[in-house]
């Protein structure tokens, strides 16, 4: 069963002023925005619409597996896709579908700051929902979209089994046994 908790026009209001909020704080700086795969597909497309910034703006996707014994959220994490832009000298914006236990986020921000390559000028987050009180793994996100309901989330990107995700809404699931 699930029940709509985050309208399309709810989300649609919230990533324009976080795209307000990103012009702002980046304005004349050289940023590169990286989606993490999938599930922040939907809202990166509608977050760089968003964005009133002249040029200078650059955008790459990462994607990370994380393998333990719970099907999500747990053990270690390997990257599957990396970046290909250059991110020498550029200030880099991780956009996220959610930060939950956070040890994705913590592991982008460490691969990109402690990683292989020379690392970008600052490694910041914005993640369209944040379920802070969930974290096993302290990582503090810049820009949020929704603090974290309760539950487990599908639509606009969000998945069940890599179902879900091109509902417009965000939707609260509940699975029947
Ligand atoms: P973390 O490493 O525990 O912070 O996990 C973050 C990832 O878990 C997100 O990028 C999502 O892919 C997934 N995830 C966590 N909670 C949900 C949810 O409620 N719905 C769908 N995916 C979720
Ligand atoms: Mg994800």
């Amino acid at each position: 069963m699930k029940k709509l908790i985050i309208s399309p026009e709810d989300i649609a209001r919230r990533v324009k002023e976080l795209g307000r909020e990103i012009s702002r704080d980046y304005q004349g700086k050289s940023l590169v925005l990286v989606g993490v795969l999938n599930g922040a597909f939907i809202f990166m497309a509608d977050l760089v619409r968003s964005l009133d910034l002249p040029e200078e703006v650059e955008i790459d996707f990462i994607r990370v597996a994380s393998y333990g014994k719970s099907s999500r959220s747990s053990g270690t994490i390997t990257l599957s896709k990396d970046v290909e832009v250059d991110l020498a000298g550029r200030h880099l914006l991780l956009v996220e579908d959610i930060v939950d236990t956070g040890s994705t986020m913590a592991w982008l921000k460490d691969y990109f700051l402690k990683g292989p390559r020379q690392a970008p000028l600052s490694v910041c987050c914005c993640t369209l929902i944040d379920k802070e009180e969930r974290r096993k793994i302290q990582v503090n996100c810049e820009y949020v979209g929704f603090p974290g309901p309760d539950g487990f989330l599908v639509g606009y990107g969000l998945d069940y089994a890599e179902q879900f995700r091109h509902l417009p809404g965000i939707y609260h699931l509940t699975l029947e046994h």
